[in-house]
């Protein structure tokens, strides 16, 4: 399918400019129709029973997992459904041996969800270093090589920063991390949904991201892991191979992690979502994002009073823009956006207030950010009305 083919599939472009995608993206009909087909049709338990309607539903629920797991170039390891990338880190911190002593690595561009579980661990005597990069917010491998230490259990870094747009060099840094003998973690909330991302090539030992920032339903995420390295959080229905009541040895592959009744529709929907992802091609979808983000970088300097943070040239960087406009509150922006031209976009603090601070933001920043359904006409739309807005101050 080509890309312009497929605006028909959403249903919400119709009537608004939806540009709120590094929070949660729309959902494409197709998704929609595989989530209903399977409460009209083969509504059942997985993993449990005999009977017909739960041997087709555990298979799609199988085969949910494998594409999932091939999208990712992760089909040796193993791939667990979570409700969303910050249950997947969270399962990480909770999952890994920790010991007084250990050292985590992160960046001050991490999402809350990136740094809250690390921080947390301070309490067991873990030390946590936060990673800052130079003037023009970019980081310098040598100050990883640094950091990462011989007692450096784990280095936790996103792949994509979800208010700067910028891209980390994750190679490089999980060479330092094989070298060390640490573990690598990759945020892919922002990278799974834009790029092809390859946890394989990569390197890394964990790689979460969330099914509904791409084009799948909320309630969804991924843990990949390269192997099985952490103890489950949660036991119960479904983790098990056998059990007594003085003791109980745990099954192998994602069922150790999952336990209980997953979500099973929303783990039908990701499967269709990536699907639908594959079927549009992931280098093509890249190359439009930039397209839209290189033309809205060219005319936002030409507003007065605006203020962009993160790169201004596309090397290394998706399509997600920070801006502000002087005497403003990032907040009424994005209301008068939605008022004068329809058009949704994030603002606030976007959930990194260790980056805020750094930046000097009390307010936050107006973040847009694009994906394959957005059009060049709205780019040119989104920089009329913010055009409009920044006149009246
Ligand atoms: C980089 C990054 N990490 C983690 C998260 C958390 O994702 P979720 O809310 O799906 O758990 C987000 C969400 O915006 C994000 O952008």
């Amino acid at each position: 399918m080509k890309l312009k083919d497929c605006i028909a599939d959403f249903q919400i472009s119709r009537y608004l400019h939806y540009m709120d995608n590094a929070a949660t993206s729309l959902v494409p009909e197709p998704v929609i129709a595989a989530m209903n087909e399977y409460d009209r049709q083969y509504r059942a338990n997985v993993g449990r029973g005999m009977h017909r309607l739960t041997r087709v539903a555990t298979q799609k629920y199988q085969d949910a997992h494998d594409l999932v797991s091939n999208f990712i170039g992760g089909k040796e390891g193993t791939t667990v459904f979570t409700k969303n990338t910050t249950e997947a880190i969270n399962m990480v911190a909770a999952g890994l041996d920790w010991q007084s002593g250990d050292r985590i690595v992160t960046t001050i561009f991490e999402h809350h969800s990136n740094l809250l579980p690390w921080l947390r661990l301070r309490q067991k005597g873990v030390e946590l270093v936060v990673i800052r990069p130079d003037e023009a917010g970019i980081f310098d491998i040598e100050e990883f090589e640094e950091a990462i230490t011989a007692n450096t259990k784990l280095v936790a870094v996103s792949h994509a920063s979800n208010v700067l747009g910028t891209v980390q060099p994750m190679r490089e840094i999980a060479d330092i991390c094989k070298t060390q003998g640490a573990y690598f973690l990759v945020d892919g909330a922002q990278s799974v949904p834009h790029f092809p991302v390859d946890a394989r090539r990569i390197g890394c030992d964990f790689l979460c991201f969330s099914g509904h920032k791409m084009l799948g339903p909320t309630g969804t995420g991924v843990l990949w892991m390269r192997d099985s390295l952490i103890s489950p959080l949660i036991l119960g229905g479904g983790t098990v191979e056998d059990v007594t009541t003085e003791f109980y040895s745990l099954t192998g592959g994602y069922q150790r992690f999952e336990g209980g009744t997953p979500n099973i529709s929303g783990a039908i929907g990701l499967g269709q979502a990536v699907k639908y992802l594959e079927n549009l091609g992931m280098d093509a979808i890249f190359r439009h994002e930039q397209e839209l983000t290189e033309r809205l970088l060219k005319g936002l300097p030409d507003i007065e009073n605006i203020t962009i943070y993160g790169p201004q040239d596309m090397k290394n960087r998706i399509g997600i823009v920070s801006f502000t406009i002087d005497r403003i509150h990032p907040h009424e922006i994005a209301y008068l956006l939605d008022e004068r031209a329809a058009i949704l976009v994030r603002s606030g603090d976007h959930c990194c207030i260790p980056l805020m601070k750094s930046l000097g933001l009390q307010n936050g920043t107006v973040r847009a950010s694009f994906y394959m359904y957005n059009t060049q006409e709205e780019v040119d739309l989104l920089l009329e009305t913010i055009e409009e807005i920044a006149r009246i101050v």
